[in-house]
């Protein structure tokens, strides 16, 4: 088992360069099902979600090349197989990116049901409602979908995708990547827009299909029999710089992000503004972020994007711990992504959960202790409050945090902070 210790300390102070996106490499990797060619991505993230994906693709027939740390080249070499198995899925719930690519091309795909996880039930009906209208058949079958295409190829369609809690951005990705094969034209309104859903279109253009609307609510698709290989750079990760900006200004202190996109980052920037953040003009995607003074209180809201994002909600709650004065977060998103308050008031902190929204009130210090990583951004906000709290945290769980930040103890220790990952035997019991 594995803990990471950090001994809260001072300012974090250097530079910092931000990896590829963990949730712009997933949907490209499962688009090269679609490709009759060579597919390369580069800026691809060192991370095990990447690694159990084309674990994945391996078993579909896809052969996967390591070119490198950050680069993968694919082809397809056999449709034979077409099952993604529960041991794989259970792993990552971004499996399910395997269905839309499969049944478009192949005709017949078998795809466990991912399951929940901590930020919720995780539903996908809005996966199979999109395919659905582009006239795949699907039944539950044993904890699997099974989707087929009669006469093996899918039909365009209009299709509705919003959801209750607005876009989806795995059912926009599902139903686009199963729409350019779709025979005639598809339209897809209230997709999701955030910049992971335009670097697929963009790629899946790249690679010949005729997608309109890209970065709007409205993508409109024109389906082509085949598709060739294609190269694309993977985005940097806005989660990652956002989590890296609020670990600058929770500790007073002053870093340079590398190759960061601010411009997917405005709500986030917005918000951190409000605190008492700086952020320096773009130069060569490079930003400066600080924070000079105390850290303000706010009231923000996640939202699909261009709003707050969902996966930034644990890190800023864990900052405003420490804030001079009252903050409330509510969750549009996941409203039960809140596991993280129980671990935070372990730590100290002065928070509570009003049904889908968390209230913070600043505290002056935070204590080091145990703490659980309930999701892989949870895990991260719990590393960011040992940054600053008091003596030494240990961070249990880890595997969720390495599912979505690169190095992060050495990215963490470049910056100055005081943190280690220690291996300990799985007889190791946290204290009741
Ligand atoms: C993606 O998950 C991200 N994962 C999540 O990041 C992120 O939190 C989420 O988008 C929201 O931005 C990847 O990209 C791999 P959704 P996804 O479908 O696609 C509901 C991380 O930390 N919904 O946009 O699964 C759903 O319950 C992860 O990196 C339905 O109701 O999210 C949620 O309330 C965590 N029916 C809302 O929509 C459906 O069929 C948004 O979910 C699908 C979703």
């Amino acid at each position: 088992m594995e803990h990471l210790v950090v001994t809260g300390g001072g300012p974090l102070e250097g530079s910092v360069r931000i990896s590829g996106s963990k949730n712009g490499a997933l949907p490209l990797l499962a688009a090269t099902l679609l490709s009759d060619g060579r597919c390369t991505l580069t800026n691809v993230p060192n991370l095990t979600d990447i690694g159990n994906l084309c674990e994945l693709l391996s078993e579909v027939g896809v052969s996967v090349d390591r070119l490198g740390p950050h680069a993968i080249s694919t082809r397809v070499t056999s449709e034979a197989n077409s099952v993604a198995r529960y041991e794989l899925v259970s792993r990552m719930r971004a499996s399910i990116y395997l269905l839309g690519p499969l049944v478009a091309k192949r005709g017949f795909a078998r795809v466990s049901l991912p399951g929940g996880c901590v930020i919720g039930l995780r539903p996908v009906d809005l996966h199979l409602k999109g395919l659905r209208a582009l006239g795949a058949e699907i039944e539950l079958d044993h904890g699997y979908i099974v989707a087929k295409a009669p006469k093996g190829r899918l039909q365009g369609n209009r299709v509705f995708l919003g959801g209750p809690m607005g876009s989806s951005v795995g059912a926009t990705c599902n139903v686009l990547m199963a729409a350019v094969l779709a025979d005639g034209k598809s339209v897809i309104e209230g997709a999701a827009c955030e910049p992971e859903v335009v670097e697929l279109a963009n790629f899946l253009n790249a690679m010949g299909a005729t997608i309109e609307g890209i970065g709007t609510p409205r993508l409109v698709i024109t389906g082509v029999p085949s598709l060739g290989g294609a190269r694309q750079r993977v985005i940097p990760d806005r989660i990652e710089a956002g989590t890296y900006a609020i670990a600058a200004g929770m500790t007073g202190g002053d870093v340079r992000l590398e190759d960061v996109r601010l411009d997917h980052l405005g709500a986030v920037v917005d918000t951190l503004e409000k605190v008492g953040f700086e952020f320096s003009e773009p130069e060569e995607d490079v930003v400066r972020v600080r924070c000079p003074g105390p850290l303000q209180p706010v009231r923000t809201t996640t939202l699909t994007y261009p709003g707050y994002p969902t996966d930034l909600q644990s890190p800023l709650i864990a900052m405003l711990t420490k804030a001079d004065g009252i903050s409330v977060v509510s969750e549009k998103i996941y409203p039960d992504r809140f596991m993280h308050l129980a671990e935070l008031q372990r730590m100290g902190a002065d928070v509570m959960k009003e049904g889908s929204s968390a209230v913070i009130r600043g505290v002056e210090r935070l204590k080091g202790t145990d703490v659980d990583a309930t999701d892989l951004r949870a895990g991260a906000a719990l590393v960011l409050a040992g940054l600053v709290a008091e003596g030494t945290t240990r961070l249990h769980k880890v595997y969720h945090v390495d599912r979505g930040y690169e190095d992060f103890e050495a990215k963490l220790t470049g910056l100055g902070a005081n943190i280690h990952r220690e291996i300990v035997s799985a007889s190791y019991k946290r204290a009741a």
